[in-house]
């Protein structure tokens, strides 16, 4: 497991947003795609403040999301929602640089639309892909166990095996093709499955977490020092 283990998560999300920093400086568009769930959170609010709110050339950025789910951007399930009230209203980001899963449409209408939306990414290569992880080892809207590794397509339709939740998600094969994937966890709830992941060959485990690495690009995870207390390697 290539890891970055930091003291707190406050110093992760500081290396992160100094990584926008340098991202933007590039006299390009620069894919970025964000996780969604509460541990990026602390990044958006870090993003949004000195020095970091002005030393981004946010209109080198552009911004989509790993998944988001089929909500209305008010609800505060949307990931989108949060980092336009976390982030995007605190910063100067033109509106096309946002690439957001519009949750209010109707889904498979919406799957067609963000689809098109993504052949705006040179090869389908992200620059940077950012995801979280979930208790069970789930990553974006691909879960354990009901995940197609091998589907050819950009984004699918996913439903949470808990709550049932309708999301739209980037496919495995989409992330895979990043130049750089980086899993964002912190906290120790996270600790044991991260342990599992770092001490077993992925092929053992049902994690998409712990399948999906990029194919051609690096594959790291920032770590805090809660999530990584039982890694001893
Ligand atoms: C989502 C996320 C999901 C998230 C993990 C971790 O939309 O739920 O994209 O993959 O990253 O569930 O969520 P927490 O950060 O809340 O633990």
């Amino acid at each position: 497991m290539n890891k970055v283990i930091f003291e707190t998560a406050q110093l992760a999300v500081e290396k992160i947003a100094q990584e926008f920093v340098e991202y933007s400086k590039q006299d390009r568009p620069v894919h970025i795609s964000l996780s969604g769930g509460s541990t990026p959170k602390l990044l958006f609010k870090t993003l949004a403040q000195s020095p970091f709110n002005t030393a981004v050339k946010w209109e080198n950025l552009h911004f989509w999301w790993g998944d988001d789910r089929i909500v209305p951007p008010s609800d505060p399930e949307s990931n989108y929602g949060e980092v336009q009230k976390l982030l995007f209203d605190h910063i100067q980001i033109p509106e096309e640089n946002i690439h957001r899963i519009r949750g209010e449409a109707n889904v498979e209408d919406e799957l067609v639309r963000f689809t098109k939306e993504l052949d705006l990414v040179p090869n389908h290569q992200f620059d940077w892909i950012i995801l979280g992880m979930g208790g069970d080892g789930h990553t974006a809207s691909l879960f354990p166990h009901q995940t197609d590794f091998n589907d050819p397509n950009l984004a699918v339709i996913a439903k949470h095996p808990e709550t049932g939740q309708i999301r739209i998600s980037k496919t495995a094969k989409l992330i895979e093709q990043a130049k750089r994937v980086t899993y964002l966890v912190t906290g120790a709830s996270k600790a044991n499955i991260l342990q599992e992941i770092a001490t077993k060959d992925a092929k053992d485990l049902p994690y998409p977490a712990a399948k999906i690495q990029s194919k051609n690009g690096i594959t790291e995870w920032y770590l805090d020092r809660d999530a990584a207390e039982l890694i001893t390697e």
